[in-house]
């Protein structure tokens, strides 16, 4: 049997590095996983608190906002296990609020939107059969769905190419450049736009990969961690912080997500949460805290 391998992008701390830990354990000897980052002191800092551990994950610099970065690591993976099983899209930012909207919105969406889509496009060629991609979205994208206009929220339901919803996100970036973004229907919250995009994005990406003869039991998936200690959220306080759990337990819908047994074939281009799968845009599921 072939090693598995495994990607997990920015996985030099959070969610991202917890995930590498749950996979180096789950795989032992029987698998490669690769924990990525674009800094690479950050990312061998990261490894060796793994090595400590007694796990053995291997390091990549990968910046995904870098097509050239991604190209690198997915020919170097091709080059050396011809393939890749399980890729996790984890890398995500939430920009300060203090730079203007526009500016949050480009951030945001070129991180948290194009930083998947261009990752599972560059990588699908080398996806094996059996393969699963698991996207990290939240469940603020499904809080800020009920603050977008109905119209938008019409759209956002019915998109049935990847084109389409790239076309939303550009319409919003211009209408944040052009500053009437608020009568054309959209709220002043980027970071739950950009995961909005990434649920109807991976809506799409699961209904092509099923078409596609090319690719057998291929699963594309999104999910909610939960409300996790990290740095993206090391300034909030407050009350809210009390449904906080720890970064090793938000992994574990993700990595569920990535280890689906062959044959699975009712989790194809869903959103998760809990391991439970939720209609991101029918369901009303708006968390009290931020997820
Ligand atoms: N924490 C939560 O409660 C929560 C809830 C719902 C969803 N999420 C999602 O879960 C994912 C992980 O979040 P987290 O809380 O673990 O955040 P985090 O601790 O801030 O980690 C984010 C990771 O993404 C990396 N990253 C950012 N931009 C990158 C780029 N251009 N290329 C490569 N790596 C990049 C960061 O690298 P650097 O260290 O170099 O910055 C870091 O490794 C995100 O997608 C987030 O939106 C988190």
């Amino acid at each position: 049997m072939p090693q598995k391998v495994a990607v997990v992008t920015g996985s030099n701390t959070g969610i991202g590095l917890a995930m590498v830990r749950a996979l180096c354990k789950h795989f032992g000897e029987n698998g490669v996983v690769y924990l990525t980052a674009r800094n690479e002191e950050r990312g061998m800092q990261a490894v060796e608190v793994l090595k400590k551990e007694g796990l053995n994950p291997r390091f990549h610099l990968l910046d995904v906002n870098d097509v050239t970065s991604m190209e690198k690591l997915r020919d170097d993976i091709k080059t050396e296990h011809g393939g890749v099983d399980i890729l996790i899209n984890n890398a995500g930012i939430l920009s300060k609020f203090d730079i203007p909207m526009y500016e949050q919105a480009v951030e945001m969406t070129n991180t948290n939107y194009h930083g998947v889509l261009l990752m599972t496009n560059t990588f699908l060629p080398i996806i094996r059969d059996g393969g699963r991609v698991v996207q990290l979205a939240s469940l603020m994208g499904a809080r800020t769905f009920y603050d977008i206009s109905e119209e938008l929220q019409h759209r956002f339901r019915d998109v049935s190419t990847v084109e389409e919803v790239t076309g939303l996100m550009n319409e919003y970036i211009k209408a944040t450049k052009e500053g009437d973004f608020k009568t054309k229907g959209w709220p002043d919250l980027a970071y739950g736009i950009s995961k909005i995009g990434v649920a109807a994005l991976t809506k799409v990406q699961g209904e092509n990969v099923s078409k596609d003869k090319s690719k057998k039991d291929v699963l594309i998936n999104c999910c909610c961690p939960g409300y996790i200690r990290t740095n993206m959220t090391a300034t909030h306080t407050g009350e809210d912080t009390k449904s906080m759990i720890s970064q090793d337990q938000g992994a574990d819908t993700p990595v569920y997500l990535s280890l689906l047994p062959a044959g699975t074939n009712d989790l194809q281009g869903k959103f998760v949460t809990k391991r439970m799968v939720k209609n991101y845009f029918k369901d009303d599921i708006r968390p009290v805290t931020f997820e």
